[in-house]
C-alpha cells in the first residue's frame, strides 16, 4: 500500500489575509478545510498511512484531522521548528516511512487541487522504473511555474524555474506538483537544513543521471496559491467540475451549510459556498463566492468571484467584484470594491467610502 507525504508548511504570503490565523491547507474549500479534498482523494486512490509535514501555524492541523481515522486514513504530524522547505520537509518526515527502500512513495503539495489519476501516476513510475515521477500538466503562460520539458518517451530533460524570456519557455508542462519517490531517493536529501525540491533536489538529481519521469495528465488542475484561484477552485468544487468525495452535500449551483440562514428570495450561483453560521439577507446576489462561517451578506449586497472571511460583514448594497475580505472585517454599507482588493482582517471600512463605477 503507497504512502504518502502532504507537504503543508509553507507561510502562504500570496494568499493572504486568509492566511493569518488560517494555514492555507486549512482554508475551508467547498465547506470543508481545502486539505480534506485531498486527503479523501488520495484515499480514494488506496493511500491509507498519510504524514503531514507541518511548519507554519502547525499546531491546528491535528486537533481538526486527528489519527485520520474519520477518513479511513492513518495521519501522523512531524512539525519543523524552522520551515525546512519542501526538499527538507520530505526529508524531515522519512524516519515515519514503512516503504521498502525501492517502494513509491507519493509526495503532494498541498496547495493544488487536481483531478490527477492518482494511481496512474503510480504505475507510471513503476513500468519505466524512474527514480522520481513528477505529475505535469500544461498552462498557456508557465511564467510562473516550472518548467518540465521531457523527451519523446517522457523523461525529464530539464528543469527551468519561472522563465522569463521567449528562450527560456521550451515547453508548456509544467511541475504540477505531485510527485512519486523511490523511497531511498528521500534519504538522499541533505539532512536538517532548507532545501527545495524544485530548485535544488530534481536539477542534482538529473545531474548526476538519474531517471526522473514525467507524466502529462491534463485533467482539471489548479494552484490554489491565490485569492482569485482560491475562490475559483471552491467554486469548481460545489459545480462538480472537479471531483472530490469530501464536499459535504450534493454539488450544483449552490452548497448552503445546514447552520446558514438564507433569505428566500437571495440568489446564491456558479458554485457559492455559505459557512456555518453565515446570514445572507433578502435581495442579496452571490455568485461564485466562498462566505465564510459566521459572515453576514446584508440585504442587497452583490458578491461575486469574492471571498468573505469568517465573521466578516458585508453591508447594504455594497457591491464585491474579485475581492478578498479578511476575517472579521466590516464592509459598510453602498461601498463598491473591485478586481484584487484584500481587505484585511478586522479593518472596517466606512458606508460609502469607496467607489469606482461613475455617479452619472
Ligand atoms: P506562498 O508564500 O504564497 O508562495 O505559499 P507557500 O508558502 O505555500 O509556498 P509554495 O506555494 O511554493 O509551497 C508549495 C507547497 O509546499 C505548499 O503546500 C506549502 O505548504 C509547502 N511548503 C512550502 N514551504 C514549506 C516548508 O518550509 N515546510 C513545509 N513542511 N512545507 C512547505
Amino acid at each position: 500500500m503507497t504512502e504518502a507525504i502532504l507537504l503543508v508548511g509553507g507561510r502562504g504570503t500570496r494568499l493572504r489575509p486568509l492566511t493569518v490565523h488560517t494555514p492555507k491547507p486549512m482554508v475551508p474549500a467547498a465547506g470543508v478545510p481545502f486539505l480534506t479534498h485531498q486527503l479523501a482523494r488520495a484515499r480514494a486512490a488506496g493511500v491509507e498511512h498519510i504524514v503531514l509535514a507541518t511548519s507554519y501555524l502547525a499546531e491546528v492541523f491535528e486537533p481538526y484531522f486527528g489519527d485520520g481515522s474519520s477518513l479511513g486514513l492513518h495521519i501522523e504530524y512531524v512539525t519543523e521548528e524552522e520551515p525546512l522547505g519542501t526538499g527538507g520537509a520530505i526529508r524531515n518526515v522519512a524516519s515515519r516511512l514503512h516503504s521498502g527502500a525501492d517502494d513509491p512513495v507519493l509526495i503532494f503539495n498541498g496547495d493544488i487541487l487536481t483531478g490527477l489519476d492518482i494511481r496512474a501516476l503510480v504505475a507510471t513510475h513503476e513500468t519505466t522504473g524512474a527514480d522520481v515521477s513528477l505529475h505535469l500538466t500544461r498552462v498557456e503562460d508557465p511564467r510562473a511555474f516550472g518548467l518540465v520539458p521531457t523527451d519523446a518517451t517522457g523523461r525529464v530533460t530539464a528543469f527551468l524555474e519561472k522563465p522569463q524570456t521567449p528562450e527560456e519557455i521550451v515547453t508548456d508542462q509544467i511541475n504540477a506538483g505531485a510527485y512519486v519517490f523511490r523511497r531511498a531517493v528521500i534519504d538522499t536529501i541533505p539532512e536538517g537544513r532548507p532545501v527545495s525540491v524544485e530548485r535544488e533536489t530534481f536539477p542534482d538529481l538529473l545531474a548526476t543521471g538519474a531517471h526522473l519521469q514525467g507524466m502529462v495528465d491534463s485533467t482539471y488542475w489548479l494552484d490554489l496559491g491565490t485569492p482569485q484561484a482560491f475562490v475559483r477552485g471552491s467554486a469548481d468544487l460545489v459545480l462538480g467540475r472537479v471531483p472530490s468525495p469530501a464536499v459535504p452535500g450534493r454539488c450544483g449551483d449552490r452548497l448552503i451549510l445546514p447552520t446558514a440562514t438564507v433569505a428566500p428570495d437571495a440568489k446564491l450561483t456558479g458554485g457559492t459556498v455559505v459557512g456555518e453560521g453565515a446570514f445572507v439577507g433578502e435581495g442579496a446576489r452571490i455568485s461564485g463566492s466562498t462566505i465564510l462561517k459566521g459572515a453576514v451578506v446584508e440585504p442587497g449586497a452583490v458578491v461575486t468571484d469574492s471571498l468573505v472571511g469568517a465573521r466578516a460583514r458585508i453591508g447594504e448594497r455594497s457591491i464585491l467584484t474579485g475581492a478578498v475580505i479578511g476575517d472579521g472585517a466590516t464592509i459598510g454599507p453602498d461601498n463598491e470594491l473591485r478586481a484584487g482588493v484584500r481587505v484585511w482582517c478586522d479593518a472596517r471600512i466606512p458606508g460609502g467610502a469607496i467607489r469606482f463605477s461613475s455617479d452619472q
